[in-house]
């Protein structure tokens, strides 16, 4: 690089010879943070407009700027912006063409400022309207959900523990538990808002300015809650990103684990669901093949969201205070944190009202696991049996049915009575599927009609 390029640095002064060109492409950040030109924009503006109601820039020079950044704004949306490595980063590259468009003005934006509390507020803003956004396409798959659940309320399917049949619930049950994953990810999403909207301009390289600055009008400018009130804390944290990382991650483990249910539902095995095909693809060698490709796309994305996690978390683990350049690896982590939440939620919001239930497949799985033998032994304590005696009745049956391949339901009376003569007619009720749901009819059990009450609840936090 010539002497001429090298004063072209927006911190060229100290410095006699030119950036090594490797350590120039090794250091700058623009060709990822450059995706925070509007944000980084919008937190000039707002500086610019405050430095001049405290008298540090004259209303012409603060509106000269103001139509400077708007222009170049159009000119990167226009893909008419020409990035520059040598300017290394987002914000001197924005600042660089400010000054080749209006001139001398130009300088005087970072009066007052500096990059560390600027990217610092520039990443919040970007943040928070990323979130803003997730939540959105959240709750399109919660609202999803919740029609899907209303409609199966008494769809009945075995339920599970150990992957084994254990009692027969209802499909819309079991979305709902779905549900109520999802209704965890959204506080902890919200949560981690308020956290995000907290201001750092102002903080400038570590120690304040000496400029008059007016921070809380900033703040107002930029729509935060409020600034951060400790300048050194403010250009070094970045909390707000690993708390999003980590939320982020457990929210792909919920939609992971989903969907390996749904890999296993629409296995010839299960065959409880079928996914449109749209939602899937097609072997290249195989003729037959229908691929639940998009659930297990989302299972292993699971896997990088949590790999970001924990380079956020190792990334700050030795930092002293107060800004190290090391923060500039925070963006790429974050980043792809955020797109890969968002591209996942994006696919199970227009998936999951798409599914469709093998409504017969999955009660006949019902019927034939013994689903009914808990209501078994149920009933016979109401006959005044203590129940680990009942326990050891039914499992006595069960172990009949196995060896005869019958289900407990599919037993005569006589069949049943050799285990407890107990036994009379209205057992038949407990053993069928509907009289099992039915009977868990309290807040939080499978029963249709709680399903449904448990919808319109839902319903009505969430506004709808
Ligand atoms: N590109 C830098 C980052 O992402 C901006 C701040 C640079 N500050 C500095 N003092 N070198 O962190």
């Amino acid at each position: 690089m010539s002497d001429k390029q090298q004063q072209n640095k927006l911190w060229g002064g100290r410095f006699s010879e030119s950036t090594d060109a490797f350590v120039q492409a090794f250091t700058a950040s623009v060709l990822f943070d450059q995706r925070m030109y509007r944000q980084d924009i919008q937190g000039s503006q707002a500086h610019a407009t405050m430095l001049a109601e405290v008298g540090v820039l004259t209303t012409e020079e603060r509106d000269a700027i103001l139509q400077g950044l708007d222009e170049i704004r159009q000119e990167i949306e226009a893909g008419e912006f020409a990035w520059s490595v040598a300017l290394e980063d987002v914000h001197m590259n924005i600042e660089a063409r400010l000054t080749d468009k209006i001139g001398i003005t130009g300088k005087k934006l970072h009066t007052g400022r500096s990059r560390n509390d600027q990217v610092a507020t520039d990443i919040r803003l970007w943040l928070r309207d990323e979130i803003d956004q997730l939540d959105a396409e959240l709750l399109r798959l919660m609202n999803g959900l919740l029609d899907l659940a209303e409609r199966e309320a008494a769809t009945i399917m075995p339920g599970f523990t150990h992957l084994q049949t254990a009692q027969p619930v209802t499909f819309g049950h079991h979305l709902l538990a779905w549900f109520e994953m999802l209704k965890r990810d959204r506080e902890r999403l919200l949560d981690c808002r308020k956290r995000v909207n907290r201001m750092p301009l102002g903080a400038a390289a570590l120690a304040g300015t000496t400029y008059p600055i007016k921070r809380e009008r900033t703040c107002e400018l930029l729509g935060f809650d409020a600034v951060c009130e400790n300048s050194l804390d403010a250009v070094s944290d970045r909390d707000f990103a690993i708390e999003f990382c980590a939320l982020a991650a457990l929210s792909m483990t919920h939609l992971s684990r989903i969907s390996e249910e749904l890999v296993l539902w629409t296995s010839a095995q299960f065959n409880f669901i079928d996914l449109p095909d749209r939602f899937c693809t097609g072997s290249s060698i195989m003729p037959q093949k229908k691929n639940p490709d998009v659930p297990e796309l989302v299972r292993g994305k699971t896997g990088r969201v949590n790999g970001h996690l924990i380079s956020l978390l190792t990334l700050m683990k030795s930092q002293p205070l107060a800004y190290n350049k090391d923060n500039q690896e925070d963006k790429e982590p974050l980043f792809d944190a955020v797109d890969t939440l968002a591209g996942s939620l994006r696919a199970f919001a227009d998936m999951i009202p798409a599914l469709e239930p093998n409504r017969e497949v999955m009660r006949e799985a019902a019927r034939r696991g013994f689903a009914t033998a808990t209501d078994l032994a149920d009933y016979l304590v109401r006959k005044g049996i203590p129940f680990r005696d009942s326990h050891e009745i039914v499992g006595k049956a069960v172990a009949y049915g196995v060896s005869k391949k019958k289900d407990l339901g599919d037993m005569s009376l006589s069949e049943l009575r050799q285990f407890n003569d107990q036994i009379d007619d209205d057992v038949f009720e407990v053993l069928t599927l509907e009289g099992s749901v039915s009977a868990r009819n309290h807040i939080g059990g499978t029963a249709p009609e709680q399903v449904r009450a448990a919808v319109a609840r839902a319903r009505q936090a969430l506004g709808a």
